[in-house]
């Protein structure tokens, strides 16, 4: 049976709700996802999609999370969605629009598919950002000093081994490599730092040995990409012997004096948040930008924060560059130093550059 939106979601800003799934994709990605830009296109107009993603609490309301329930949904074998989708992962021939409309009539008839799965958050732990944050601390740590990692919004944790994964302007073939072009803007050359402690915060720490948890981070990739599943496997398959990492469980600003303490022994302590801060509230993001702040103007802590344009820093002019629209902001900031524009990159990290020293 059809679940129509009951009576409530006359207090549901359907509006926002279909601005979200018009947006949820950069424009870059829109091309080379063909697959959920038909399907977002379609969820943006039915009204059981919309009631949906407009009853997520508001820190969440975010269509991957509704993507991610279906995709969840797919992987465990339910019997419209998973054919579905295996002939979107493995790239075969289909009207993709005829698929898509598929994937919503599942929507309209059991709701409940996605639903119950909008307790979650997105959690989606990119190690594309990995090859950004090799380029940025290349900048930030002078040669022979040691680092900490200190990742805020860590999810799974996979971006603390930021220092594991080759980066290469082409794929080489291994499920490893993160392809990230740069137009050689960024440092490629310099030895990476020695990282010595690894500590992530979040409040929902995924475990990527835990059978839910992993298939929660492989339903939040999307299914058109091949090559980021592969490379999730491969992390499933190899985590285990890289150093040890610490996941602490709390909010950014509960947890960072615990993260900084056992950073102590290293010679700076880089805090980064990718596509973290995204999800704060306005309150919680300006009282974490004070700490940093404060942390960086008397200690060694410096900050890498690789975020939406959404996500507006207080010291920082918001840029118009309409170049950047979908691009991730890239700012950091050293030990006595003001926050700093350091570049740009794509969401995922398929690309990076860094802006000229002015
Ligand atoms: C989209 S994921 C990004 C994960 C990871 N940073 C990455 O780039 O792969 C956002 C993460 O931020 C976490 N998060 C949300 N609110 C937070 C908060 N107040 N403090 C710390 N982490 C938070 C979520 O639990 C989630 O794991």
């Amino acid at each position: 049976m059809t679940d129509e939106p009951g009576p409530d979601a006359e207090a549901l800003d359907l509006d926002d709700a279909r601005r979200r799934y018009h947006f949820a994709l950069a424009p870059e990605d829109l091309d080379r996802l063909p697959f959920y830009s038909a399907l977002l296109a379609r969820l943006e107009v039915d009204g059981v999609a919309l009631a949906l993603l407009a009853s997520v609490r508001a820190e969440q309301r975010n269509p991957m999370l509704v993507l991610a329930a279906l995709h969840r949904a797919a992987l465990l074998g339910h019997p419209v969605l998973a054919p579905i989708y295996d002939v979107v992962r493995h790239g075969v021939a289909t009207d993709l629009d005829v698929a898509a409309a598929a994937v919503v009539e599942v929507v309209r008839r059991e709701p409940e598919v996605v639903r119950a799965q909008l307790w979650r958050s997105t959690q989606t732990n990119e190690p594309g950002r990995s090859a950004v944050l090799q380029a940025v601390v290349r900048d930030l740590v002078a040669p022979g000093e040691t680092m900490a990692v200190i990742d805020v919004g860590a999810s799974a944790g996979i971006n603390l081994f930021f220092d594991r994964f080759p980066v290469r302007a082409r794929d080489d073939g291994d499920p490893l490599t993160l392809v990230c072009e740069d137009e050689g803007t960024v440092d490629r050359e310099t030895p990476l730092p020695s990282v010595g402690a690894r500590v992530g915060i979040d409040p929902n720490p995924l475990d990527l040995g835990d059978d839910d948890d992993r298939l929660w981070l492989k339903a939040c990739l999307w299914p058109e990409e091949r090559r980021r599943h592969e490379r999730f496997d491969a992390i499933v398959a190899r985590y285990r012997s890289w150093p040890a990492a610490t996941l602490l469980e709390g909010d950014a600003l509960e947890r960072l004096d615990d993260a900084l303490a056992l950073a102590a022994g290293d010679d700076l302590r880089v805090v980064v948040n990718t596509w973290s801060a995204f999800y704060f509230t306005e309150p919680e993001r300006r009282a974490y930008y004070d700490a940093l702040r404060e942390l960086g103007a008397s200690s060694n802590v410096a900050w890498v924060s690789i975020e939406s344009t959404l996500v507006a820093w207080p010291g920082l002019e918001e840029s118009t560059d309409e170049r950047r629209r979908g691009a991730s902001q890239v700012v950091t900031s050293s030990p006595g130093e003001a926050p700093v524009r350091w570049g740009w990159c794509h969401p995922h990290g398929r690309w990076v550059e860094r802006l000229s020293r002015p």
